[in-house]
């Protein structure tokens, strides 16, 4: 059993030991690890770290000032506003680890340049045992994952960094949390990927896609909270597709595959698969059935056809997944008309929206995020 007081005691010399003196910069995404992290730090170094939340443009609809918020008697938070130098460094890219990597450069430059003007050596970050575990296996260029992959911080960027959860999993870091005396609404929060939106951005990013995503993201976050889910957000993607008759054949039901498409795990790596759609079937097991069989093929999501109309860009997808270690993960059973009615307000959100889908892909052979 994970015991937080003895963590600490465990981890607190080695870090005075490390840091002596010196300032340290803490970057805080707005997700539970980095925010774990920057409070245990604080609560060590005092007045020797300068914790800071870098809005890349890709947090969630006032993510900023509700993080800041939530802090505001635990610790001293600076925003940095960056969304204009994010947004337009990454417009037009559509190949998904071209966006990590630019986002990860764009990220560490950033923080380098706050670190040189502060005098500032040392980095703290929240990565913890899966993010590395699964950069190293090949599943994705996790954004945070540098010193695991041999990326020497202090030539690059001039600074250590240091990762105090590097060895612990997601419910240990909460456990951590809750003992630091975080507010449930942080200790409890859903994990948020370190690239934001930029991920669930599915395909080419424009501002118009991030745009709507924002607002659709908020839509389903109010819509699902509280219910227990382990994380739950939205995707767009371009809405253009066309029917497979091979794979309809197969699954006894009309399937359409994107023109976009999302990463998926086989095996033990990462895989890049069609993202395909079914109609609405009203029961979850034949549902399961047939994406058994629609994922033999090259396909790593499936949604569900929740609403959709004749015309529009995009089509919008509600993830909600249940998970222990979010290494694997199952889709979670919502009511049909619950998410009609989440359907339905996401609908009337811009008009080039032309449907919405549900994710019924557990992982593997999906991922929980689309890139
Ligand atoms: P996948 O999509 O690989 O996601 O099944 C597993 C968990 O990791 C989160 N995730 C990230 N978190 N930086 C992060 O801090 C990232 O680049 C990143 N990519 C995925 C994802 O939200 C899920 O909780």
């Amino acid at each position: 059993m994970f015991n937080p007081e003895s963590f600490i005691e465990e981890v607190k010399p080695q870090i005075l030991k490390e840091v002596r003196e010196e300032k340290i910069l803490a970057a805080i995404s707005g997700g539970v690890d980095s925010t774990t992290a920057a409070v245990l730090m604080y609560k060590i170094l005092g007045k020797q770290l300068l914790p800071i939340m870098i809005d890349t443009g890709f947090l969630r609809k006032d993510e900023a000032r509700k993080v800041k918020d939530m802090l505001k008697d635990i610790l001293p938070l600076q925003v940095v506003g960056k969304s204009e130098e994010f947004i337009s460094a990454l417009e037009g890219i559509s190949d998904a680890e071209e966006k990590r990597k630019k986002f990860r450069d764009l990220f560490y430059s950033t923080l380098s340049a706050i670190a040189k003007e502060n005098g500032i050596k040392y980095l703290v970050q929240g990565t913890i045992a899966a993010d590395w575990v699964e950069t190293q296996g090949g599943i994705k260029t996790q954004h945070n994952v540098l010193v695991q992959l041999g990326i020497n911080t202090e030539e690059t960027w001039g600074f250590k960094v240091i990762e105090p959860l590097a060895d612990l999993y997601k419910d240990e870091v909460r456990a951590l949390a809750r003992y630091l005396g975080l507010p449930k609404e942080i200790s409890e929060r859903q994990p948020f990927p370190g690239p934001g939106l930029l991920i669930r951005v599915v395909g080419k990013l424009t501002r118009e896609k991030l745009e709507i995503e924002r607002e659709v993201n908020d839509v389903v976050e109010n819509e699902l909270k509280d219910m227990g889910y382990s994380q739950y957000f939205s995707v767009i993607i371009d809405s253009q597709k066309s029917l497979d008759n091979i794979i309809s054949m197969e699954a006894n039901v009309p399937v359409y595959v994107y023109n976009t498409r999302a990463t998926g795990v086989k095996g033990d790596v990462r895989s890049y698969g069609k993202i395909a759609s079914i109609p609405l079937i009203d029961d979850y097991e034949k549902v399961r059935e047939i994406v058994q069989k629609i994922t033999k093929y090259d396909v790593t999501h499936v949604g569900m056809i929740i609403n959709d109309k004749k015309d529009g860009k995009y089509s919008i997808g509600i993830r909600a997944v249940l998970t222990q270690d979010f290494m694997t993960a199952d889709f979670a059973k919502i009511e049909i008309s619950k998410l009609q009615e989440i359907g339905e307000k996401i609908m009337e959100i811009n008009k080039e929206i032309k449907e919405v889908f549900y994710d019924v892909t557990s992982k593997p052979p999906a991922t929980i995020e689309y890139e």
